[in-house]
């Protein structure tokens, strides 16, 4: 059937067209719905006169010829009946879609250019109905279209995700960059006050009641040159020398210097060293340095003692090879919140405690800078593991 409120418009006016062109009196659009015929649009007609014409369209007589023009897809005609005081002798059937038809009336009989003209303005349905074959590309059509608008919501948030992560190092470079310009101008001073602290209390008689004191000022002193230190090595200004280095040693080394420390606080070390590790390309002090903080950060975390566990392997992700290790602790674990910023600088929970917050900013910029990856795993309460990942160069 016609979609009448699609196409209204265009149908009236090509109606309205044709008869002025065909000189016709007048036309209508009548579908089939059911068993009767009914009217869509007219053009010229009346009220009166279009029952009138529904009224013969429903004749038993007219049946033949409105279902030849509908089945034959032909033009059909026939004069009207004396009884019908439609102004005109004559009506055409066009065949207009799958179950409609133009009727037109007119006074004399059509010429075959009249013809012609209404079987373009009939034949010619600007909106037909849409075949199955079509629905079903529409239907995929819009599937397709929602599928791309999924694609282009995730692609969207993960550039989000993106930008957020690009002022976050920004931020980080910032800090870093402020916190290395601070550092340089304070590390001569403190280094002076450092030098003649030390020189003064060579000098002074052992029973001198300065010497707390200046012991002391010398404590501090030195406290506040290694965080000056830290902050230089945050900012990597400390220069690098990479060599190819065992990644074994230097966790043994480091093991050794907090052995004594690890004892004292009932902390039960296990060690467990991949064999025959390929050697990676690395600043050997500074990845001696990340395996400290982490050590340490283990220590801090397990006050009432506990296991720490140290793990070196080589494994392969994303198609290469890397060099491992893994500091684990079953200390008081890290908290969901926290577990975010624990790599930015001057993060603490430690403040009260002499932490700085820059051990792990210092280690996230060691390992970054070796082209490698660190990862956190933590339960509160269970305890944390820190992986660092460093990427061994490929031989063919
Ligand atoms: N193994 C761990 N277990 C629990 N919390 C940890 C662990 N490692 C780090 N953290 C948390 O991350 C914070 C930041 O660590 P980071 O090493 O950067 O600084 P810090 O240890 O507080 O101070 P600093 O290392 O400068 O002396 C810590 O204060 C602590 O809250
Ligand atoms: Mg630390």
């Amino acid at each position: 059937m016609y979609n009448h409120h699609m196409a209204e418009n265009a149908l009236l006016l090509r109606l309205k067209e044709a008869c002025q062109l065909t000189d016709a009196c007048w036309a209508a659009y009548t579908f089939r719905e059911g068993d009767a015929w009914r009217l869509g649009d007219t053009y010229h007609l009346s009220r009166a006169a279009q029952s009138m014409l529904l009224e013969f369209l429903n004749e038993p007589a007219s049946a033949t010829w409105l279902g030849g023009a509908l089945t034959g897809g032909r033009v059909r005609s026939r004069s009207l009946s004396e009884k019908l005081p439609l102004t005109c002798g004559r009506v055409y059937a066009f065949p207009a879609g799958v179950m409609t038809l133009v009727v037109v009336g007119c006074k004399t009989e059509l010429d075959a250019r009249a013809q012609r003209i209404w079987k373009l303005a009939t034949l010619s349905d600007p909106f037909p109905p849409p075949s199955p074959g079509e629905v079903s590309l529409l239907q995929q059509t819009v599937i397709e279209l929602q599928n791309t608008q999924q694609e282009l919501q995730a692609r969207i948030s993960a550039q989000r995700e993106a930008e957020a992560r690009l002022i976050q190092a920004a931020k980080l470079a910032a800090v870093g960059e402020m916190a290395a310009g601070v550092a340089h101008e304070l590390n001569n001073p403190l280094t002076t006050v450092v030098g003649f602290t030390e020189l003064a209390l060579e000098e002074l008689p052992l029973d001198s009641p300065l010497r707390r004191d200046l012991e002391l000022v010398l404590k501090e002193s030195r406290r506040a040159r290694s965080v000056v230190r830290r902050l230089l090595d945050f900012a990597r200004q400390g220069e690098t020398s990479r060599v190819k280095a065992d990644i074994n040693e230097i966790v043994e080394d480091v093991i050794l210097l907090t052995k004594h420390l690890m004892q004292t606080n009932n902390v039960q070390p296990v060690i467990r060293l991949g064999e025959n590790l390929p050697w990676a390309s690395m600043d050997r002090n500074q990845i001696k340095q990340v395996v400290i903080n982490l050590v340490n950060n283990a220590l801090y975390a397990m006050p009432e003692g506990g296991c720490l566990e140290v793990e070196t392997a080589c494994q392969p992700r994303y198609n290469r090879h890397w060099i491992t290790f893994s500091v684990r602790d079953t200390g008081v674990g890290i908290p969901p919140e926290n577990l975010q910023r624990i790599f930015e600088p001057f993060f603490t929970t430690r403040s009260d405690r002499g932490g700085t917050g820059l051990g792990l900013s210092v280690t996230y910029g060691i390992v970054t800078d070796h082209g490698g990856m660190i990862e956190v795993e933590s339960q509160v309460g269970a305890g944390s593991t820190f992986t660092v990942w460093l990427p061994l160069e490929e031989t063919a």
